[in-house]
């Protein structure tokens, strides 16, 4: 079976990009993550394992069970989590979030990490996940309001790229703004919403160590997505190589601004 389309490739770059992004953005991402109590949880969209490296060394004591479509993304979470799987506290699965292998009412909480952008159906994926939790099960989610990328001083070529990027995502059946959907979705899945907020993540001239490394994240992200951008037709080829330079720019300006909103949802299964 082929890999599915995926806006940043199956490669070995976008393993390792994720990998460092897992330890990026752990504190962001797992800020007001509380796993206490959870025996067994459903990764969605487990991608490398890079999260759940993570996850099993904050919890533990902590079953993972993961879930992805892409085949050499599983065999890549094999080696990195080889450890864990060993030990029966990860077990790996291929397949759509949309049709799970797992018994209903039989995980205690689900986990979406950068997941639902990337499904064509982000509903059929929440139902089904649902469908698995425990009553009274948590389901967490993390996901993108693309949207929201904000980068000062202004470069037009920055905006148009990533516009162009989310284009591109939409074509392949993606959703670059997913986050602004999540309670909806939730609710529409059965579930009781808890908690829904968009948190922001803003690198400034507070902190001009961590601005930079904000800008190169974003621009690591921009640069996996290239192959695809060109692919889709929906930028200017010749102009690529002025978004790199653009970034080069905006990270050498004093004045240097990153502002992103990602979403964050907790919704539980109705006992
Ligand atoms: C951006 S990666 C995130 C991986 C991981 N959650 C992380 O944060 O490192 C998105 C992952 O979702 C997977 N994916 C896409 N559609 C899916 C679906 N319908 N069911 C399960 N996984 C899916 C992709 O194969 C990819 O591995």
């Amino acid at each position: 079976m082929s890999e599915p389309a995926y806006i940043h490739g199956y490669t070995d770059a976008e393993a390792a990009r994720l990998e460092a992004q897992a330890e990026f953005l752990a504190p962001w991402l797992f800020a007001d993550l509380d796993l206490g109590g959870v025996h067994t949880l459903l990764e969605v969209g487990i991608g490398v394992g890079a999260e759940t490296r993570l996850l099993r060394a904050r919890w533990p004591e902590l079953r993972v069970i993961g879930a992805d479509v892409s085949q050499g993304s599983l065999e890549r979470a094999r080696q990195t989590l080889a450890g864990d799987l060993d030990a029966g506290r990860v077990t790996l699965l291929r397949g759509s979030g949309a049709r799970l292998p797992l018994a209903t009412a039989s995980v205690d909480a689900a986990l979406f990490v950068w997941v639902l952008e990337h499904v064509p159906d982000p509903q059929a994926v929440l139902r089904d996940t649902a469908r698995c939790l425990k009553p009274g099960g948590r389901l967490f989610a993390r996901e993108v309001y693309n949207r929201s990328f904000l980068v000062e001083p202004r470069r037009p070529v920055i905006d148009e790229y990533f516009d162009a990027l989310s284009e591109a995502q939409r074509r392949g059946g993606g959703h670059p703004d997913i986050a602004a959907r999540l309670p909806e979705l939730a609710e529409r899945a059965g579930l009781e919403v808890i908690d829904f907020r968009f948190v922001p993540a803003l690198a400034d001239g507070r902190d001009p160590v961590q601005r930079t490394a904000f800008l190169r994240y974003f621009e690591g992200i921009f640069r996996s997505a290239e192959p695809q951008i060109r692919a889709a037709g929906v930028f200017p080829p010749e102009r690529i190589p002025e978004v790199w330079r653009a970034f080069d720019e905006v990270v050498a300006a004093p004045d240097a601004l990153l502002c992103y909103i990602g979403g964050r949802l907790e919704a539980r299964r109705r006992a």
